[in-house]
């Protein structure tokens, strides 16, 4: 059973002490796990802690946030332990995070071969020419057009959408098992945006990857997703398999959240006609105690007052 799991949070919570006093919890009690190959979308408004789970499983919290309490188990070891030196050969290469605003994660004075080689350089112990090679072949996968040439451009030289196809690459080059996308097109235009999104689900196919896709946009979430979480203030309200969510979706925020998303055909199908009448039951009439509850196979519920 076990073996088929890539990634599973248990009860993990983000503390952020002294921030207005006494301090914020950006993460409250959040469990979930993703199989190997399968895709997890995270959704959730602005400052619900999405941010503070992807880098809690990078281990990169911004000052001051610490993990307080929980496991986050990576190939069944726990990234929260885990020994600085251990950690290097998880981060960056076995796990990696693909973030928005791009270009503030390249460096303006190094060219882009440059910048990749290095990582496989330091990550894979690959030697110049070999280095240059892996670099020009990942360039190639995420369709950078003259991508020889690209090589040797500096970041500012490159589009919005360029940089972020080479951002993904930087994320792909040391071949990880597991990626995370923290609002990754939420800064391109539409069209763009589409281009990379199916560009990126392509590569998740091809490369079989294990994937936490985090976003505000459940519509984009829903386009290629395998199961699907709400984040709000911090707790996972809803998590369910994508079908089961909207077939089946219970808590006022889901409702509230689909009822705004309607440019899909494929899902309005399966959206249930009349979900408030069952989420009306559930909560009115049922005594919702405040911890999850599974209300269909692995779709799991939980009212926060
Ligand atoms: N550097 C920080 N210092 C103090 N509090 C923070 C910091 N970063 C995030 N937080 C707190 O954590 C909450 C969740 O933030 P974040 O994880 O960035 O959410 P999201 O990515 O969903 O917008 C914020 O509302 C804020 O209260
Ligand atoms: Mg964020």
């Amino acid at each position: 059973m076990t073996e088929n799991i890539s990634l599973s949070l248990n009860n993990l919570t983000v503390d952020y002490p002294g921030y207005k006093g006494s301090g914020t919890t950006a993460v409250k009690d959040v469990s979930f796990t993703i199989d190997k190959g399968k895709v997890l979308g995270l959704v959730g408004e602005s400052g619900a802690g999405k941010t503070s789970i992807a880098r809690a499983i990078t281990r990169q919290l911004v000052e001051p946030g610490e993990v307080t309490a929980g496991k986050i188990l990576f190939e069944n070891k726990d990234i929260v332990t885990m020994p600085q030196k251990e950690l290097k050969n998880y981060l960056g290469s076995q796990i990696s995070l693909i973030v928005p605003n791009p270009k503030s994660e390249l460096d303006p004075l190094l060219t882009i071969g440059r910048q990749l080689g290095d990582i496989v350089k330091t990550h894979l112990k690959l030697n110049n020419r070999e280095a240059r090679e892996a670099v020009l072949k990942v360039l190639e996968s995420v369709q950078i057009p003259d991508h020889r040439s690209r090589y040797s451009a500096y970041p500012h030289e490159l589009s919005g959408g360029m940089a972020q196809r080479v951002i993904i690459a930087m994320s792909l080059i040391c071949n990880p098992k597991f990626v995370i996308s923290d609002d990754a097109t939420s800064g391109l235009d539409v069209t763009v945006q589409r281009e990379i999104m199916k560009l990126m689900q392509n590569i998740i196919k091809e490369k079989n990857l294990s994937v936490l896709f985090i976003t505000r946009d459940i519509g984009l979430a829903a386009h290629f997703c395998d199961h699907l979480g709400l984040l709000f203030r911090g707790q996972i309200v809803e998590i369910a398999p994508i079908k089961s969510f909207f077939r089946n979706p219970i808590h006022p925020y889901s409702l509230a959240l689909l009822s705004a998303f309607s440019h899909s055909v494929k899902w309005r199908k399966v959206y249930s006609t009349e979900p408030q009448k069952w989420s009306k039951e559930f909560f009115v009439n049922g005594n919702v105690p405040d911890k999850m509850i599974e209300v269909e196979k692995g779709h799991l519920v939980r009212m926060i007052r």
